[in-house]
């Protein structure tokens, strides 16, 4: 299936003109340079400016995200808006069948607030709904409570609290949330 035939019906603001558009390799530069962008600007407050370089090193350089694409099933959507990277998700398997997890959500903050996270996430699921999924998993800090109502307002719930040790000194302290939808 192409995605921009898929995106086309799915424009959500004007007047922008928004498309979501899988990544390729050639797309991962810009994804791992928008990422140090975002989480530099919505992070603090919720991890100190350490923890958000050591994850972004650990999460967004280029070895990491082409190793994803090639190896472990993992799709990157981009949200283009006006023609310009302005977000993007990114999904893959994980060792239970039927299982998908969101690992990525992230809009620029200009672009928050205007409906284009549910967006695309409602990409994200009607792909791996297509793909036979029953279940979309996703982690999310605590403190990010803006993450975590937009998960609620698309219907993902709260299953688990999770504290996963992360190296130098560092933790993830996390929700679980999940959807279940029957097939
Ligand atoms: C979390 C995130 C992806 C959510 O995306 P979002 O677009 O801000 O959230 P939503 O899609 O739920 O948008 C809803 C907001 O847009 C408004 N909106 C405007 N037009 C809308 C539309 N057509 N449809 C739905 N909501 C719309 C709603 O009123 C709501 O505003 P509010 O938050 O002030 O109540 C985004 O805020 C983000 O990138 N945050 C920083 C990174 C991050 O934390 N990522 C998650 C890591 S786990």
């Amino acid at each position: 299936m192409n995605p921009l035939e898929t995106s086309k019906n799915l424009n959500a603001t004007r007047p922008n003109q928004n498309e979501i558009v899988r990544a390729t390799e050639a797309g991962l530069p810009a994804i791992s340079e928008l990422a140090g962008v975002i989480w530099r600007a919505c992070y603090p407050g919720i991890i100190t400016m350490e923890q958000i370089d050591y994850m972004l090193a650990r999460m967004y350089s280029l070895d990491i995200l082409r190793d994803e694409i090639r190896s472990q099933g993992i799709r990157y959507d981009q949200l283009l808006v006006d023609g310009k990277l302005a977000g993007f998700a990114s999904y893959g398997p994980t060792s239970e069948p039927g299982v998908m997890k969101l690992h990525k959500l992230y809009l620029l903050p200009e672009m928050q607030g205007r409906g284009l996270g549910s967006r695309l996430l409602q990409q994200v699921e009607g792909e791996v709904r297509t793909g036979g999924a029953r279940r979309l998993i996703l982690s999310v800090n605590k403190r990010n409570t803006k993450a975590i109502t937009a998960y609620k307002r698309n219907g993902l719930v709260i299953v688990e609290s999770v504290v996963t040790d992360i190296g130098n000194g560092f933790v993830m302290d996390d929700y679980i949330m999940a959807k279940d939808w029957s097939a």
